[in-house]
């Protein structure tokens, strides 16, 4: 397995940091435009594997797409973040020039690859891929559900009072702070619906503070988080590495799933070597399909700004 990171910044290096512990692929390249960049992350990141036991190779290029060449998943992060105040849609005109460009590079050496977007709008990113690039629809995946989930699990545990290992639980819909749809109707402790424990009240609180997850930390930090959203991308990759054929939310290309067309969105998705290998329509309670009929709007929104 050969994966690509595009954008050496905070996330990218998270990722390529995460994808190298794990020690499930071969090979790293990281790609910056920032001159000597990349191969800095890469140089120092390689000087951690005798202690952090890895055997992944990560190798650094400054915009040379050659050195991808042969890449079976590509990771794109590059674009600008969001500061504290902003919102993920109004990165939208700077980032998508940006998604344009680097997965038309990706896939002029790579023509297999699977590509993976994090770049915000991430669900807007990822349609635009589907857009600008004529790959299947299976080989595009957005990365937020994973991540979104991943901060649902972390509140959960917390109003619970217990290791997250206990609980259970998902975040499908939009990649933004009003487009998330926690499915806390859904979520468990131990097989046990986490409704047995909690109040609704403090549920809500749950839910809310998942929402603005990234938004709080951005706040705390000045930029947009890295930790969590690397390793988020690290378990979707190495799903797709073992052809696990795990779940996850996913943004993916929608036709006629959850009665939604023509955009993609945070659905529950098997990840396997080909990508996605199926859309899973769980179903949804009235209240849940109301939010992810309205969290849909919000996506197809921000991808009308595209073409503006
Ligand atoms: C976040 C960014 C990656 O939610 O969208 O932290």
């Amino acid at each position: 397995m050969k994966v690509t990171v595009v954008g050496a910044g905070a996330v990218g290096a998270s990722c390529a940091e995460y994808i190298a512990i794990k020690d499930f692929a071969a090979e790293v390249v990281l790609v910056d435009i920032k001159e000597g960049f990349a191969e800095g992350k890469a140089m120092d990141l390689m000087q951690t594997s005798s202690l952090n036991g890895f055997d992944t190779k990560i190798t650094g290029a400054t915009n040379d797409y050659s050195k991808t060449a042969g890449s079976d998943v590509a990771v794109i992060t590059s674009g600008i973040p969001r500061k504290p105040g902003m919102t993920r849609e109004e990165l939208i005109g700077i980032n998508a020039g940006i998604v344009k460009t680097v997965s038309s590079s990706i896939l002029e050496h790579s023509p297999e690859a699977i590509i993976i977007v994090v770049s915000n709008p991430m669900d807007t990113m990822t349609y635009l891929v589907h857009q600008t690039t004529n790959i299947p629809k299976s080989r595009i995946i957005g990365m937020g559900g994973a991540l979104d989930s991943a901060r649902f699990k972390y509140r959960l545990a917390e109003a619970l009072g217990c290791p997250t290992s206990d609980v259970d639980g998902m975040v499908v819909g939009g990649h933004s702070d009003k487009g998330m749809v926690p499915l806390i109707e859904k979520a468990t402790r131990n097989s046990v619906n986490v409704s047995e424990f909690l109040s609704a009240e403090r549920m809500d609180e749950v839910v809310q503070a998942t929402k603005v997850g990234g938004a709080t930390l951005t706040g705390l930090l000045g930029t947009s988080a890295w930790y969590a959203p690397g390793a988020a991308v690290s378990e979707l990759v190495k799903a797709i590495a073992l052809d696990s054929q795990k779940m996850f939310p996913c943004s993916a290309l929608l036709e006629g799933e959850y009665g939604l067309n023509d955009l993609c969105i945070g659905v529950p998705c098997i990840l396997g070597k080909n990508g996605i290998e199926r859309i899973v329509e769980v179903s949804l309670s009235e209240a849940e399909k109301v939010h992810m009929i309205e969290s849909a709007a919000g996506v197809s929104k921000t991808n009308g700004l595209l073409n503006s």
